[in-house]
């Protein structure tokens, strides 16, 4: 069986979805670089072991991915879930885990990497926007596109309408992405590649709901 870790910053809503799809079978352990990170209640809440890892009490962000690097270990993980983990992390960790770490980011990759995507989306005038689930690469949101949920923007948009709407395709897209690795529908192979059902993924399996 596949052993899963969750990292998390904050909320952790994504984390929720997860323990919601009957992942939290295979979910070993959350860490958060937060204390008070609400996400350490929902995985206590559903009896999984939860670690605090606090980035301001290393030296620098080498000695503070090497800690966690260690409870990955620890817990013996196969594959790393980044959900809502604000911190950058060094080469190094990305590179100990490439091909076993997803990240989710909320907009339609490659559009938009880093911060205030729901704002830049208004700002552009786009009419689609969404989630990508992606593997994570040395450079920030540029690894390889999974799948992706794109909705609608309505002329009534606002930043926080946005950031709700894509909240509800995250929880729909992120816990499919994790169940289709875990079940072999996604592989990441050892050229770098990923195949779904068995054939190169030359981009996202996108998923579009108009109704969020
Ligand atoms: C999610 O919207 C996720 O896409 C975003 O943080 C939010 C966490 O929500 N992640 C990033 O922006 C990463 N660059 P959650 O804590 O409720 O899951």
């Amino acid at each position: 069986m596949i052993k899963i870790a969750v990292l998390v910053s904050g909320n952790g809503s994504n984390l929720q979805a997860l323990i919601d799809a009957h992942l939290s079978g295979k979910i070993v352990g959350v860490i958060s670089n937060k204390p008070d990170a609400f996400a350490l209640q929902r995985a206590q809440h559903a009896n999984i072991d939860t670690a605090v890892i606090e980035h301001k009490q290393y030296p620098n962000r080498e000695a503070f991915d090497a800690a966690m690097h260690q409870q990955l270990l620890a817990w013996d993980v196969d594959l790393v879930v980044l959900a809502g983990f604000m911190r950058i992390l060094s080469a190094e960790f990305v590179q100990a885990w490439e091909g076993k770490m997803l990240n989710i980011h909320p907009s339609l990759l490659p559009n938009y990497k880093g911060m205030h995507t729901h704002q830049r989306v208004l700002n552009t005038g786009d009419t689609l926007h969404g989630c990508t689930v992606h593997y994570v690469t040395a450079e920030l949101d540029a690894g390889q596109a999974l799948t992706q949920g794109v909705l609608k923007v309505d002329l009534h948009d606002t930043v926080d309408s946005l950031a709700e709407r894509v909240h509800v395709l995250e929880h729909l897209i992120y816990p499919q992405a994790v169940e289709w690795i875990c079940n072999g529908t996604l592989q990441h192979i050892a050229t770098g590649q990923v195949l779904y059902k068995g054939q190169a993924l030359t981009r996202p399996i996108q998923f579009a709901n108009f109704n969020i």
